[in-house]
């Protein structure tokens, strides 16, 4: 298939073709979600908590950002790639917001950056759609504010919070977002959000209204032994699978099984003999 645009992705929208995003962090990670098919790739943040095991996203930094996103552009030349502006690149000022994430694009070669946040990270939003920089748009939980929100929790419940929520949504498709991503919010309220708006909506914990899905490709191949939240839907038990190849490979060379004579290589006997002299 051809490179998703923001274009194609308006499209796919209006002809009620879900979309299909899954992060990725390095060359296998992305060659796996390009050969599976994804439409999107996002290079989450939330590669320090699944690739660098930080508790959160907060220690992420630009520099890691840049380095993950080149990996993950070497491994899909033929997928959209969105990469995540990390805690505290774009909230200084609207002049350092496009600074960054004109790096993600000119260094790491990303099409599209992601930031988190409604109506009070509006001029960044605006800035970078100004620069020719596509911005995807992310509310509900946002993980970089887990410290004020007090956990990892469902937003939106109460109905001041939807109505932000809501409004939000409707500020960033303004403000120039291409799409917006819906984490951790009731089903209800990500329906109705992708019925109001006129860009995608990429739902992950949002239910099955949204007009796209997104999960960490960590957690839907099981390549992790931590507890999951209950919408990160397991299609693999890698980690399960990559310990027991581990073990049978820590076992076979115990027990001098590997490697065999097929593994090795040859060598002239006149060399050798030569050499034992
Ligand atoms: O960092 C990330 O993986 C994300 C998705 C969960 C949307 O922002
Ligand atoms: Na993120």
């Amino acid at each position: 298939a051809a490179k998703a645009t923001t274009v194609t992705l308006r499209e796919m929208k209006k002809e009620q073709k879900k979309i299909v995003m899954l992060t990725a962090y390095d060359y296998p990670t992305a060659r796996v979600a390009e050969e599976g098919g994804a439409d999107v790739i996002l290079v989450g943040d939330s590669l320090g908590m699944v690739v660098l095991g930080y508790d959160t996203t907060l220690p992420v930094t630009m520099d890691d950002m840049i380095h993950h996103t080149k990996a993950v552009t070497r491994g899909s030349k033929q997928t959209m790639i969105v990469t995540d502006l990390p805690f505290l690149s774009y909230h200084i000022s609207t002049p350092e917001a496009v600074r960054n994430a004109g790096r993600l694009i000119q260094e790491g070669f990303a099409d599209a950056v992601k930031l988190e946040g409604g109506r009070e990270i509006l001029d960044q939003v605006q800035a970078i759609y100004r620069a020719g920089i596509p911005v995807m748009g992310h509310i509900g939980l946002q993980p970089q504010m887990v410290n004020q929100l007090g956990g990892f929790k469902v937003q939106g419940k109460d109905f001041d919070t939807a109505l932000r929520i809501f409004e939000d949504a409707l500020a960033l498709q303004e403000a120039g977002c291409f799409a917006i991503v819906l984490e951790c919010v009731p089903t209800p309220l990500a329906k109705l959000i992708s019925e109001h708006l006129t860009i995608p909506t990429i739902g992950i914990g949002a239910g099955e209204g949204t007009d796209g899905q997104v999960l960490v490709i960590h957690d839907m191949l099981g390549i992790t032994d931590k507890y999951l939240p209950k919408f990160a839907k397991k299609y693999g038990e890698m980690f399960t699978d990559m310990t027991a190849a581990v073990n049978s490979y820590a076992t076979e060379v115990r027990d001098s099984a590997f490697p065999t004579a097929q593994h090795g290589f040859k060598m002239n006997d006149e060399v050798l003999e030569k050499l034992q002299k």
